[in-house]
């Protein structure tokens, strides 16, 4: 991933996309008489109906996109995540699983194609966009055809009584977040503003529920955040972990994403914050910018995450370390080494497991509710202790 130095120019298109998410969040001002909270354009700028960076269709993922994500990098990586269902699944009894948020449908086309054929599994996938749905669709048909009738997709999560898997890779992250900063005075929250035909930034004082929130991630970080410490928080997130945990009767949450425990997520270095946006592989800072046309991310807080979840946490690793306890270097035995073959998986799993790669910045986290055995991928170095 490229830093930025320059976003490459936007083709006409482009333009007339942004001008038309300019129109909606100007539109959004207004009606509201005042800027509109950081966790609300994030909302509108991912997610808008038709037109949001993840509803409008855009190629966002590989090559030819914004960003790689792990299932992009390597079909080991589902091959190896589905190793761990499996085991998941034969533990809890049932065959049910539930993909949030898919993508481009890369992991669950990987995944169908290796738990269906070991017996039944019903794949259900929860996707909020409509234009993600049609590609997983088709990813799927093309790839794991035999599978494609073993998966449907639905648009809200079942009623309580589950009993499965649910597994979200890099959803998180793109869930919307409130963004605040220490002040001299107190806690302010960023706020979007429209003026002089673009989006800008305002603060405005946070209400007492965020400076609470705030107030007390200082009291468990042990540190008195320095005036100017910028950074984000996620009550959204912590809402929707809440609710996949009260469906689940018997099963595993299983969550991969960018992010740390909560002491070092808010680790007092870490100034101004983990909001980063994509655009053509070039990574930035700036969400006010491309509006609808990048993806914005902010790392995961897994303590909050946890503990809005209320299940045992069975396991919490990094994604290197996951991977291997799953058998991630079992397709590589016995290939010659040296061999074209060799070294293509070489690389795949270096990318996947290397500190500089992804294989520290992802955390997988495992949440479980009726499951007492140890999960395969968890059986590395148990991170637990850093929630
Ligand atoms: C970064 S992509 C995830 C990529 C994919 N899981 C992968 O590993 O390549 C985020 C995905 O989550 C979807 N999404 C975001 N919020 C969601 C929600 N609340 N429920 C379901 N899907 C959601 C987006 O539409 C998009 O498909």
């Amino acid at each position: 991933m490229r830093v930025l130095t320059e976003l490459p120019a936007l083709d006409a298109a482009e333009r007339e996309h942004l001008e038309r998410m300019h129109a909606l969040v100007r539109a959004e001002v207004e009606a509201r008489g005042e800027a509109i909270p950081f966790s609300r354009y994030m909302e509108i700028a991912l997610y808008a109906p038709r037109l949001g960076y993840y509803r409008a269709g855009w190629r966002t993922f590989g090559a030819r996109g914004d960003f790689v994500t792990a299932p992009e990098v390597s079909p080991l990586f589902g091959r190896t995540v589905a190793r761990q269902v499996e085991q998941a699944l034969s533990l809890i009894g049932e065959r049910e699983v539930i993909e949030i948020g898919a993508g481009a449908g890369t992991l669950a086309a990987r995944m169908v194609a290796e738990l269906v054929p070991r017996g039944g599994v019903r794949y259900r996938i929860l996707e909020l966009s409509g234009a993600m749905a049609a590609r997983q669709r088709e990813a799927i048909a093309a790839r794991a055809p035999d599978a494609l009738a073993s998966v449907s997709w639905i648009d809200a999560l079942p009623e309580p009584g589950f009993r499965g898997v649910v597994l979200a890779n890099e959803v998180v992250d793109a869930l919307p977040v409130e963004r605040f900063e220490v002040t001299a005075g107190g806690v302010s929250m960023h706020h979007v503003g429209f003026e002089a035909g673009r989006p800008i930034w305002e603060s405005r004082p946070a209400d007492p529920r965020l400076a609470e929130a705030v107030e007390s991630i200082q009291h468990e970080v042990g540190h008195v955040l320095p005036a100017g410490y910028v950074s984000e928080i996620g009550p959204a997130r912590c809402a929707w972990a809440a609710s996949i945990a009260e469906r689940v009767e018997r099963g595993l949450v299983l969550l991969m994403d960018y992010g740390y425990p909560r002491r070092e997520l808010y680790h007092p270095d870490r100034r101004a914050g983990t909001l980063q946006c994509h655009f053509r592989h070039r990574a930035h800072g700036n969400p006010l910018v491309r509006c609808g046309l990048q993806d914005i991310t902010a790392h995961v807080d897994f303590t909050a995450l946890a503990r809005a979840a209320g299940l045992d946490v069975a396991g919490f690793t990094t994604q290197g370390e996951f991977l291997l306890g799953c058998g991630l270097l079992d397709p590589a035995v016995g290939v010659a080494p040296g061999s074209p073959e060799f070294v293509r998986l070489t690389t795949e799993i270096k990318r996947l497991t290397l500190p500089g790669e992804m294989g520290e910045a992802i955390k997988v986290m495992a949440l479980t509710r009726g499951i007492e055995d140890p999960l395969i991928g968890f059986s590395g170095r148990d991170h637990r202790v850093r929630l």
